[in-house]
Protein backbone atom coordinates (compact mmCIF):
# COMPACT_ATOMS: atom_id res chain seq x y z
CA UNK A 1 0.00 0.00 0.00
CA UNK A 2 2.53 2.61 1.28
CA UNK A 3 4.99 1.13 -1.45
CA UNK A 4 2.08 2.05 -4.28
CA UNK A 5 1.15 5.57 -2.79
CA UNK A 6 5.18 6.53 -3.29
CA UNK A 7 5.21 5.19 -6.64
CA UNK A 8 2.24 7.59 -6.90
CA UNK A 9 3.58 10.74 -5.94
CA UNK A 10 7.02 10.17 -7.48
CA UNK A 11 4.83 10.24 -10.64
CA UNK A 12 2.90 13.16 -9.79
CA UNK A 13 6.63 14.67 -8.98
CA UNK A 14 7.54 13.18 -12.51
CA UNK A 15 4.77 15.08 -14.34
CA UNK A 16 5.52 18.54 -12.33
CA UNK A 17 8.67 18.54 -13.28
CA UNK A 18 8.28 18.20 -17.03
CA UNK A 19 5.50 20.68 -17.60
CA UNK A 20 8.30 23.32 -15.49
CA UNK A 21 10.55 22.49 -18.50
CA UNK A 22 8.40 22.91 -20.90
CA UNK A 23 8.68 26.51 -21.79
CA UNK A 24 7.01 28.67 -24.06
CA UNK A 25 8.68 31.93 -25.79
CA UNK A 26 6.52 34.71 -23.94
CA UNK A 27 4.02 36.44 -26.40
CA UNK A 28 4.03 40.49 -27.22
CA UNK A 29 1.15 41.36 -25.64
CA UNK A 30 1.50 45.08 -24.32
CA UNK A 31 4.40 46.11 -22.00
CA UNK A 32 4.73 43.60 -19.83
CA UNK A 33 5.05 41.32 -23.14
CA UNK A 34 7.48 43.15 -24.46
CA UNK A 35 9.42 43.31 -21.61
CA UNK A 36 9.23 39.49 -21.13
CA UNK A 37 10.21 38.98 -25.02
CA UNK A 38 12.75 41.60 -24.66
CA UNK A 39 14.68 39.70 -21.94
CA UNK A 40 14.37 36.39 -23.89
CA UNK A 41 16.59 38.57 -26.47
CA UNK A 42 18.81 40.27 -24.07
CA UNK A 43 19.76 36.91 -22.54
CA UNK A 44 20.54 35.14 -25.79
CA UNK A 45 22.39 38.23 -27.64
CA UNK A 46 23.24 40.68 -25.17
CA UNK A 47 24.24 38.90 -21.72
CA UNK A 48 27.16 37.19 -23.24
CA UNK A 49 29.03 41.04 -23.12
CA UNK A 50 26.77 43.02 -20.54
CA UNK A 51 25.94 39.77 -18.38
CA UNK A 52 22.84 38.59 -17.22
CA UNK A 53 21.68 41.70 -14.77
CA UNK A 54 23.38 44.39 -17.43
CA UNK A 55 26.35 45.89 -15.59
CA UNK A 56 28.51 44.20 -17.72
CA UNK A 57 31.46 42.43 -15.50
CA UNK A 58 32.28 40.17 -18.26
CA UNK A 59 35.57 39.29 -20.12
CA UNK A 60 34.55 40.85 -23.22
CA UNK A 61 33.40 44.01 -22.30
CA UNK A 62 34.55 44.79 -18.57
CA UNK A 63 37.13 47.23 -19.24
CA UNK A 64 34.33 49.15 -21.05
CA UNK A 65 32.69 51.25 -18.53
CA UNK A 66 29.81 52.10 -20.78
CA UNK A 67 28.93 48.52 -20.93
CA UNK A 68 27.46 49.09 -17.92
CA UNK A 69 23.90 49.74 -18.27
CA UNK A 70 22.45 49.92 -14.95
CA UNK A 71 24.43 52.21 -13.32
CA UNK A 72 22.92 55.13 -14.80
CA UNK A 73 25.95 56.64 -16.27
CA UNK A 74 25.62 56.95 -20.40
CA UNK A 75 28.30 57.38 -22.99
CA UNK A 76 24.61 58.21 -24.63
CA UNK A 77 21.55 60.19 -23.03
CA UNK A 78 19.96 56.48 -21.54
CA UNK A 79 16.71 57.38 -23.83
CA UNK A 80 14.98 54.84 -25.72
CA UNK A 81 15.96 56.58 -29.08
CA UNK A 82 19.40 56.54 -27.94
CA UNK A 83 19.18 52.93 -26.69
CA UNK A 84 18.17 51.90 -30.31
CA UNK A 85 20.62 53.82 -32.57
CA UNK A 86 23.19 51.44 -30.15
CA UNK A 87 21.54 48.36 -30.95
CA UNK A 88 20.98 49.25 -34.67
CA UNK A 89 24.74 50.50 -35.23
CA UNK A 90 26.55 48.81 -32.78
CA UNK A 91 29.80 50.40 -31.57
CA UNK A 92 33.36 48.67 -31.88
CA UNK A 93 33.64 45.67 -30.07
CA UNK A 94 29.38 45.97 -29.88
CA UNK A 95 27.73 44.42 -33.17
CA UNK A 96 25.18 46.19 -35.15
CA UNK A 97 21.89 43.85 -34.52
CA UNK A 98 20.16 45.95 -37.47
CA UNK A 99 20.18 42.70 -39.58
CA UNK A 100 20.06 40.37 -36.63
CA UNK A 101 16.71 41.71 -35.00
CA UNK A 102 13.80 42.70 -36.47
CA UNK A 103 12.20 46.43 -36.05
CA UNK A 104 10.15 44.63 -33.29
CA UNK A 105 12.66 42.75 -31.56
CA UNK A 106 14.96 45.65 -31.43
CA UNK A 107 11.59 48.06 -29.95
CA UNK A 108 11.52 44.84 -27.11
CA UNK A 109 15.22 44.88 -25.94
CA UNK A 110 15.05 48.83 -25.67
CA UNK A 111 12.22 48.35 -23.18
CA UNK A 112 14.20 45.95 -21.56
CA UNK A 113 17.14 47.12 -21.05
CA UNK A 114 15.45 50.20 -20.17
CA UNK A 115 13.47 48.11 -17.32
CA UNK A 116 16.64 46.90 -16.43
CA UNK A 117 18.56 50.04 -16.14
CA UNK A 118 15.64 52.44 -14.35
CA UNK A 119 13.96 49.36 -12.00
CA UNK A 120 16.91 47.19 -10.61
CA UNK A 121 14.30 45.21 -9.15
CA UNK A 122 15.31 42.07 -10.87
CA UNK A 123 14.52 40.29 -7.33
CA UNK A 124 10.96 41.20 -7.23
CA UNK A 125 10.36 39.25 -10.67
C1 LIG B 1 30.45 41.71 -28.18
C2 LIG B 1 29.95 42.30 -26.95
C3 LIG B 1 28.61 43.01 -26.95
C4 LIG B 1 27.38 42.52 -27.35
C5 LIG B 1 27.05 41.16 -27.91
C6 LIG B 1 26.43 43.58 -27.08
N1 LIG B 1 27.07 44.67 -26.56
FE1 LIG B 1 26.21 46.45 -26.05
N2 LIG B 1 28.03 47.23 -25.68
C7 LIG B 1 29.21 46.52 -25.63
C8 LIG B 1 30.30 47.40 -25.21
C9 LIG B 1 31.75 47.00 -25.03
C10 LIG B 1 29.71 48.68 -25.02
C11 LIG B 1 30.41 49.98 -24.62
C12 LIG B 1 30.97 50.57 -25.87
C13 LIG B 1 31.30 52.01 -25.69
O1 LIG B 1 32.27 52.32 -25.01
O2 LIG B 1 30.56 52.81 -26.25
C14 LIG B 1 28.29 48.54 -25.31
C15 LIG B 1 27.38 49.57 -25.24
C16 LIG B 1 26.01 49.41 -25.28
C17 LIG B 1 25.05 50.46 -25.10
C18 LIG B 1 25.36 51.94 -24.92
C19 LIG B 1 25.51 52.34 -23.47
C20 LIG B 1 25.73 53.83 -23.32
O3 LIG B 1 26.39 54.22 -22.33
O4 LIG B 1 25.27 54.61 -24.14
C21 LIG B 1 23.82 49.88 -25.16
C22 LIG B 1 22.47 50.57 -25.01
C23 LIG B 1 24.02 48.47 -25.42
N3 LIG B 1 25.38 48.22 -25.50
C24 LIG B 1 23.02 47.54 -25.55
C25 LIG B 1 23.21 46.26 -26.05
C26 LIG B 1 22.13 45.35 -26.37
C27 LIG B 1 20.67 45.64 -26.14
C28 LIG B 1 22.71 44.24 -26.89
C29 LIG B 1 22.02 43.00 -27.44
C30 LIG B 1 21.06 43.22 -28.51
C31 LIG B 1 24.14 44.41 -26.87
N4 LIG B 1 24.40 45.65 -26.34
C32 LIG B 1 25.07 43.48 -27.31
C33 LIG B 1 29.39 45.18 -25.96
C34 LIG B 1 28.40 44.35 -26.46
Amino acid sequence: MIRKLRALVLLGLAALAAGCSDQALPEADGRGGDIAAGRVIFERKCARCHNVNGDGETVVAGRFPYANLIDGVWRSDGTAESIEKQIRRGRDPMPSFERKLTDEQIRQTVEYVRELTGARKEAAR
